[in-house]
């Protein structure tokens, strides 16, 4: 499986999110604490940035700034409407210090 060593957890702040581009894929890094959790950026409801949403830490999830929903960061669930279908999730980790992307399936899959 590809892994992309992305920035160091340093660089993100607790309670933001930052979008990456891998290949052809728009990803959405968030910190909540020292974890990171990575979902696809683009909103399913509309065309939007989830990284420019806004971090709801308890609760592990992000709103899209445009309508409000809300997408679980483990799941890539929508947790409230308008949004009704899931985004992906990505495997991500913390390896000495930098922020690690996995991939597990064709970026050509779209
Ligand atoms: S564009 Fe995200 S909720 Fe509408």
């Amino acid at each position: 499986m590809p892994t992309h060593p992305l920035f160091a957890l340093d660089e993100i702040e607790a309670g933001t999110a930052r979008k990456v581009v891998i290949g052809d894929r728009e990803i959405a890094l968030v910190r909540i604490d020292d974890d990171v959790y990575a979902i696809g950026d683009t909103c399913s409801h509309d065309d939007v940035s989830l990284a420019e949403g806004f971090v709801e830490a308890d609760d592990c999830m992000i709103e899209c700034f445009r309508h409000g929903a809300l997408f679980n960061l483990k799941t890539g669930e929508p947790e409230s409407l308008p949004a009704v279908r899931p985004v992906p999730v990505y495997d991500v980790s913390v390896v000495d210090g930098q922020v690690v992307l996995t991939i597990d399936e064709p970026e050509d899959d779209a």
